[in-house]
């Protein structure tokens, strides 16, 4: 059955204009045009700018060149220190560059580390003394050719093993756009950290390996190509680049047949998940390894029939989703840590912040102030939606905190609710179940990953005429599109998806697999919400 129509029956796409990719149309000179939230490009430096947030502390080294954020456990040995006390004033925020969060997604070991450090190293900011320590560092492991994907994956376990688990973050720069890169882990044991990175983005970087075999198990049935783009365009992740990478490998060789091959299957399966292909999706073809089309087009002698873009060029000719400044303000907080006061992590989906804010943290309504605002490792005085922050506060501890609250406005702050109705997708159940009252999975919306039960089956919808089905439903199948009631067992901040898209759509998950998207349509509580 064909799952796109369903998935566009749930209007799960971006509720977000979604501009085209179209790079001819904007150039990086002539990127005024697209700019929509910072309209100003200027101010934008003649280098490219990069940094790095490391993921512990063995990473930052005095040698490295690469600034490190620490990953998820060491946060609190690792606190906020690289901080260059600049401020910003709301005119400098006005002139300042475009900002995109990018997350880059696919199987495991297709090189999504190796071309977030390659990006890194073009972009200058990763010397060659640093390169060289990776590289005898990789051989000492037996592992010669992750010396690249080392510059993202900076902790032991993720180097010695050779795969992401956190997803790794990096600044950098081109003429018009700052971006934040999520570099997500590709192995499904780690499926919910590359939600967490994926619900983050504004776009995102299908990574693809062209190497003989690895495009087949990627895209075959539980290879997680698939399972990533469905879960990235759940997630509100827009647009995708699709990379087809390590085209210099021995077994590729730059094989334009072996290129067409894969765009021409990746296509009808984009579509069915919901991408529109001509409007959201740009292809091309690139070596992470050796840096071929990324910061320049292929050199005619390795790639003489690609005539397209680089990575570089597309990623400065995507448009910036609209957001709205002086919406209520909403920041899911992704992880908390101490620093001299309480600091949590989080993107902005709504509304603006300003140094010396009041807020609440909900759902445990503690009012708090805004001691300080980090966008990257610089010190700002306000930020607007988009941003990736660290948010210093006061009046709160950090244990009173779990990642899925949400910092909100006071005057609108978001609810907290234990039950909500949802429109749900089914996608494929363990071992052909039913579904049905009772069902218990994950949820994950937005940073909120919580246990939830099915209570009850409303009806459902016909994927043909996407109209409600009046008969009684009891149970329901694969690929079946139904309304129901959800219930967790703990207060979830969450939003209907007509009111906040990126709030309201979630997946649901049993045993590591993702069963079910979906979109939330009423919100409720029951008993006492205290
Ligand atoms: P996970 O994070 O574990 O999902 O993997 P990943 O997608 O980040 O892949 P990673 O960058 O760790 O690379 C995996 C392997 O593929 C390494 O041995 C890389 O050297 C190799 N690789 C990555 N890109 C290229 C490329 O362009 N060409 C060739 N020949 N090998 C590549
Ligand atoms: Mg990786």
């Amino acid at each position: 059955m064909d799952i796109s129509e369903e998935i566009r029956a749930l209007q799960l796409d971006s509720a977000e204009d979604s501009g085209v990719i179209d790079v001819e149309k904007s150039r990086p000179d002539e990127a005024d045009g697209v700019v929509h939230m910072e309209e100003d490009a200027e101010g934008s430096s003649s280098a490219d700018q990069v940094h790095v947030a490391p993921k512990d502390t063995e990473g930052s080294s005095s040698t490295d060149q690469v600034q490190v954020v620490p990953k998820e456990k060491e946060k609190v040995e690792a606190p906020v220190q690289e901080v260059k006390q600049a401020v910003n004033t709301d005119e400098e925020v006005k002139n300042k560059k475009r900002h995109l969060n990018v997350v880059s997604i696919g199987h495991v070991d297709a090189g999504k580390s190796t071309i977030g450090g390659q990006i890194l190293f073009l972009s200058g900011q990763v010397d060659d003394r640093t390169i060289q320590k990776y590289e005898r560092e990789a051989k000492d492991k037996a592992r010669d050719s992750w010396y690249m994907a080392y510059i993202m994956d900076t902790n032991e376990e993720e180097r010695s093993k050779g795969i992401t688990v956190e997803v790794g973050r990096a600044h950098f720069e081109t003429e018009t756009t700052r971006f934040t890169i999520l570099d997500a882990p590709g192995h499904k044991s780690y499926v919910p950290n590359m939600i967490s990175g994926a619900s983050q983005a504004d776009i995102g970087i299908l990574v693809i390996s062209a190497r003989k075999g690895e495009f087949e198990t990627g895209y075959e049935k539980g290879g997680q190509t698939r399972e990533h783009v469905l879960l990235a365009k759940t997630l509100g992740v827009s647009k995708l680049i699709v990379v087809v990478n390590k085209m210099d490998d021995p077994t590729v060789n730059w094989s334009k047949e072996r290129y067409d091959e894969i765009e021409s299957k990746m296509v009808p399966f984009l579509k069915s998940s919901g991408y529109n292909v001509k409007k959201d999706v740009q292809f091309l073809p690139i070596s992470g390894l050796v840096g071929s089309n990324l910061k320049t087009r292929a050199d005619k002698s390795t790639c003489p029939w690609w005539n397209g873009p680089c990575l570089f060029e597309v990623l400065d000719a995507v448009e910036v989703p609209t957001r709205d400044p002086k919406g209520p303000f909403r920041l899911p907080i992704i992880d908390k840590f101490k620093d001299l006061g309480t600091v949590v992590m989080g993107k902005v989906e709504s509304g603006s912040v300003r140094e010396g804010d009041s807020l609440i943290v909900m759902p445990n309504r503690v009012n708090v102030k805004v001691v300080a605002l980090y966008v990257d490792e610089n010190k700002v005085r306000y930020a607007e939606p988009g941003e990736n922050l660290r948010v210093k506060l006061s009046g709160i501890e950090e244990e009173d905190i779990l990642s899925g609250f949400v910092l909100s406005s006071v005057s609108k702050p978001i609810v907290a609710v234990n039950e909500f109705i949802a429109q749900l997708q089914i996608l494929e159940l363990l071992d052909n179940a039913i579904f049905t009252a009772g069902y218990k999975a994950v949820l994950h919306v937005h940073s909120v990953v919580e246990e939830c039960e099915i209570v009850e089956l409303l009806h459902q919808i016909d994927t043909k005429t996407r109209k409600p089905i009046k008969k009684r439903v009891l149970f329901v199948k694969n690929n079946a599109a139904v309304v129901c009631r959800i219930q967790v067992n703990n207060l979830i901040c969450v939003e209907k998806f007509t009111d906040f898209p990126q709030l309201g759509r979630f997946t649901l998950r049993t045993e590591g697999k993702t069963v079910a998207v979906g979109k939330i349509t009423e919100l409720r509580t029951i008993g006492n919400n205290a």
